[in-house]
């Protein structure tokens, strides 16, 4: 190096590459009101599409009447599913290989299901235009019990698949049933059970909710019947496997078709199914020559889009003595609504659940889940979940709770006793996942030393004892976890989402002046991917991240890929973004050693540039590779510097964390105060610390909301009853709790820089520790298990039941 060059760990930092808490580039947008989300475009001539919504759970379709809503000025048209059917639009294919009505087709089968799509030259006169549309409907017998729907004489709530005895996970067996998937080995598992020296049983349901992201779901269609060419801005989570959708479905050539995500307000799963609103508005541009735009409003997002959970889990988990874990069976009623969509890779119609032996050594295991249909919104997302994982970790840590009062131990110590070992990775569990990596017994100490758990379950006790003397109406409650999240699908090989594998893709051009821009196959909701994919990059190639704009959701220009959702950004287009990285790396290297006149191998990567090895004082930086790309005649090599990975990742990762609850309960008002909440994390290699705790801290308060309060609910006609935010608890900074968060680092092996998801665990993790210590205050009272939402009702309903009020 020469005098003039700054040191190796200055150039580092000047690099802002991995693991520097970089201030989030999109921000300076978002914070001052610049961000481009689908209802700021404004396109000439556009027109506003609103839904005319079914009020009945269940009911035929006798007639519909639009002439007075045609008549209204400004109204262009009224589409019902006899318009659509010509198109054979009136049906949808599901993500989960079921059919969906676009638009009511004879009947209805859950309240705000969309019956009739007006198109008016504004919102207002579509919103006045609904009111005009008159529907005739007749009620029929309504099911939103998911066991009473399999009862013999349950009401056929599918009947366009009457007399068909299987489906696309296989056999039905009855007309409400959609499939069964079973995992593990059940006559392994049942003998352990029935020699078990103990066996903890328990009934857990994780009860129905939604993403609720601020911004709704929205799209604005615009076909330029000129040139033939479809664009859709909307709210998409993965715009790659829409484009093909909408190909195959309007029979438009791909190519032929652009979908851009803009600045999208929150996703958290809402925004990957496929809803009838944008099939609606594509047909109305189709059929009208003008843009069609279409924005949910917040009743109807929270009514009929992509509920989350609503698993009923059956649990047997079965112990030595002294706590060993010998055997776990599960067996899930999920309720999926009307129409089975839910997003999940097409050979795992439950997710990822089979990771519900979560971080423990359990060697036999059996899993079978049910899934059918009731007169509820169809979806099944997974609301900040990789497929399904929040409702497996909340199964198995709850039940190693009841495992735990079974055997009259200490729940720490349990786990401590049965967390799979560090030597045993890469760990193959009893349904089938080979964790990649991990070191639980030193997350879980770190975790009880932070919060002193000594010292908590001392004073426990003594509450406990004051308050049955009378001198206290406050208890005490600490809520343990260890999660194991399974996220970044996925191999190819065995996760496709309606036959599109799910690899990802990083696109790199480094310009002439030593900048780049990188584009990607994911889309950011808000996790600030251009903050992120950039210090990815900047590492691997040497230039600043400040000098690397990343793009995403457009794709007219990003490379092909399945989108953000299920914490699979880092772990898939994260790997991508770091390969092609290489590739750029690979081809300066080439260049570097033409430049400095020697071999290929005589030169080494240092930091921002490329030496002699043995004379660094000679050096290329990448910004003059990059020059020299585009200036210089290279023998052999193409001008230009550009790369482009797509990225099949050998395995998903494996990210854990260990989370800890401390609340007090008012036993006469059910009141709860989250006094502490400590959240530690292993998302392996931290790309950047700061995101991270800001994703904990969104995360953490989405699991608060959830476990404290937040649920769709229904009354036994079907009507939702908590279809406004008003009725629908969404944490304000008033009752967020205050955390603190920790980590440790465990690399994934197989990722190129070890970097494993994050976004999801906080959610995951957080719902069984607020969860947790609501039953653990009570534990010593009597109390194993009752139902989330903890609100202050069901709280004050537990003490009243364990005859607490005296
Ligand atoms: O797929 P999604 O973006 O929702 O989730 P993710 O891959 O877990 O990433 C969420 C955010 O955290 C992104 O900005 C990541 O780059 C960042 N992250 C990080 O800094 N370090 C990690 N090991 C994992 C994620």
């Amino acid at each position: 190096m020469n005098d003039m060059t700054p040191p190796k760990d200055e150039r580092a930092v000047a690099l802002k590459g991995l693991g520097a808490s970089r201030k989030r580039v999109e921000d300076v947008r978002f914070t001052q009101g610049k961000g481009n989300y689908v209802d700021d475009l404004k396109l000439p001539g556009m027109l506003f599409g609103d839904f005319v919504r079914s009020p009945y759970a269940h009911a035929r379709i006798k007639s519909i009447n639009s002439e007075k809503a045609k008549a209204l000025p400004g109204v262009v048209a009224v589409l019902t599913a006899a318009d659509l059917a010509p198109l054979n639009l009136h049906w949808m294919p599901t993500l989960a290989g079921d059919v969906q009505m676009v638009l009511a087709d004879g009947k209805v089968l859950f309240q705000g299901q969309e019956v009739a799509f007006v198109v008016a030259s504004d919102r207002y006169v579509a919103a006045d235009a609904v009111e005009l549309v008159e529907v005739e409907y007749e009620e029929l017998p309504v099911v939103v019990d998911p066991f009473k729907a399999q009862a013999p004489d349950a009401p056929v709530l599918r009947e366009d698949l009457a007399g068909k005895t299987s489906g696309a996970h296989g056999p039905r067996r009855h007309h409400n049933h959609i499939f069964t998937w079973e995992q593990g080995d059940r006559d392994a598992t049942e003998k352990v059970l029935s020699s078990a020296d103990v066996v903890a049983e328990e009934m857990i349901y994780y009860h129905r909710t939604h993403p609720c992201p601020l911004e709704t779901c929205g799209c604005v269609a615009s076909m330029d019947k000129v040139n033939g060419k479809l664009t859709v801005h909307g709210t998409f989570q993965a715009p790659h496997a829409v484009r093909t959708v909408a190909s195959l479905i309007s029979g438009i050539a791909e190519h032929n078709i652009r979908i851009i995500s803009p600045d999208i307000g929150g996703g958290f799963g809402n925004k990957v199914g496929v809803y009838p609103g944008y099939i609606c508005s594509i047909v109305a541009s189709i059929v009208t020559g003008k843009p069609v735009k279409w924005i949910e409003d917040r009743m109807e997002n929270l009514m009929a889009t992509a509920f989350a959970r609503d698993y009923w889990m059956k649990g047997r988990i079965s112990a030595t003595k002294d706590g060993r874990i010998t055997g776990l069976s599960c067996h899930v009623t999920a309720d999926h609504g009307a129409f089975d969509a839910c997003a999940d890779p097409t050979k795992f119609p439950a997710g990822f659940f089979n990771i519900c032996t979560g971080s423990y050594d359990i060697p036999v295991a059996h899993l079978a889940v049910d899934g059918v249909y009731t007169n509820k919104a169809p979806g099944g997302v997974a609301y900040r979940c990789s497929f399904r994982v929040t409702e497996a970790a909340y199964f198995i840590e709850r039940m190693i709770e009841v495992l735990a009062i079974k055997l009259g131990m200490d729940a720490a110590e349990l786990r401590t006793k049965n967390f799979i070992r560090k030597e045993q990775f890469p760990y193959q569990s009893a349904l089938g996942w080979e964790y990649d990596s991990g070191d639980y017994h030193t997350a879980w100490d770190k975790a009880l030393k932070a919060v002193d758990y000594t010292g908590l379950r001392r004073e426990q006790a003594e509450r406990i004892a004051d308050f049955k003397a009378g001198k206290t109406r406050q208890l005490l409650g600490i809520g343990l976890t260890h999660f194991t999240e399974i996220v970044g699908a996925g191999p190819v090989k065995n996760c496709d989402i309606l036959g599109l594998g799910m690899f990802d893709s990083c696109e790199i051009r480094i310009h002439p002046t030593g900048s780049a821009i990188a584009r990607l196959g994911t889309i950011s909701q808000g996790q600030g991917h251009a903050t992120t994919f950039a210090q990815i990059l900047a590492t691997e190639i040497g230039l600043p991240a400040d000098d690397i704009t990343v793009e995403e959701g457009d794709t007219d220009t990003a490379p092909y890929g399945l989108g953000t959702y299920g914490s699979r950004s880092t772990p898939v287009a994260g790997a991508a973004t770091a390969m092609a990285g290489r590739k750029i790396r690979a081809k300066a290297q080439m260049i570097a050693a033409y430049l400095l006149e020697v071999h290929d191998d005589d030169v080494e990567w240092d930091i921002d540039r490329f030496v002699v090895k043995g004379a660094p004082e000679r050096f290329k930086t990448m910004k003059e590779i990059a020059f020299a790309a585009y200036n210089q005649a290279i023998p052999g090599l193409e001008p230009g510097l550009e790369a482009v990975s797509y990225y099949d990742p050998p395995n998903m990762t494996y990210p854990f964390g260990a989370y800890i609850c401390v609340m007090e309960i008012d036993v006469d008002t059910g009141e709860h105060k989250i006094r502490q909440f400590y959240a530690l994390d292993d998302c392996g290699t931290r790309i950047n610390p700061m995101i991270i705790e800001g994703q904990v801290h969104g995360g953490a308060t989405e699991g608060y909301a959830i476990a404290m309060g937040q649920e769709i609910a229904y009354d036994e006609i079907g009507n939702v009853k908590t279809g406004t935010l008003m009725d629908f608890f969404l944490p304000t900074s008033w009752e967020t709790p205050h955390y603190t968060t920790d980590f440790t680092v465990t690399p994934s092996p197989h990722h190129p820089i070890g970097a494993k998801g994050v976004g999801e665990s906080p959610n995951v993790g957080s719902v069984p520790a607020f969860s947790n210590a609501v039953h653990d205050a009570f534990r010593a009272f009597g109390l194993t298990q009752s139902h989330m939402p903890h609100d202050h009702w069901r709280i004050w309903k537990v003490a009243h039941d364990l005859g607490m009020h005296g």
